[in-house]
């Protein structure tokens, strides 16, 4: 059965504990990661979680994705909204793949509207704050099941 999910967040995850708490609920990046790992228990998803602020350590990851996982959830941080670079990565990985945003991008700047992962992605969460990784995750498993 595949099941194994990796679960990759890019730049300024890290700090996401000083980030705004009104965009980002004041939740720090290994807080997440354990409510993560939860719904993933639950769903019967195993989880691995990589974080990077390099964008070219993040794309050499995704080129050993198909090694380490059957599919995977992206919340890439700004990269979402410029990196060509890293949507490439991601096509050439060729696993199903859901974007989730803690925040509502939809609802803020301009710029934000606007995502690289478009037509590329299975899914996409936004403005849910942590709960969107279960809906993520939930979207995963229907993936996974159909494949
Ligand atoms: C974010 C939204 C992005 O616009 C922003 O650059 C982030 C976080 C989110 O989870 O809401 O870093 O991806």
């Amino acid at each position: 059965m595949k099941n194994r999910v990796e679960v990759l967040h890019g730049v300024n995850f890290d700090v996401l504990g000083r980030r705004d708490p009104e965009q980002y609920g004041g939740i720090s990046l290994p807080e997440l990661e354990v409510q993560i790992k939860g719904y993933a228990h639950d769903l019967d998803l195993g989880v691995t979680f990589f974080q990077s602020n390099s964008e070219g350590e993040f794309v050499e990851y995704l080129h050993r994705l198909p090694e380490l996982a059957d599919a995977a959830i992206i919340n890439a941080g700004a990269w979402t909204h410029y990196s060509y670079a890293i949507r490439d990565a991601l096509e050439i990985a060729g696993v199903p793949v859901v974007e989730v945003h803690l925040s509502d991008v939809s609802s803020r700047e301009e710029w934000r509207r606007h995502s690289v992962f478009d037509g590329l992605v299975v899914g996409v969460v936004s403005g849910k704050g942590a709960e969107g990784y279960r809906e993520g995750l939930e979207m995963i498993k229907k993936a996974l099941e159909s494949e």
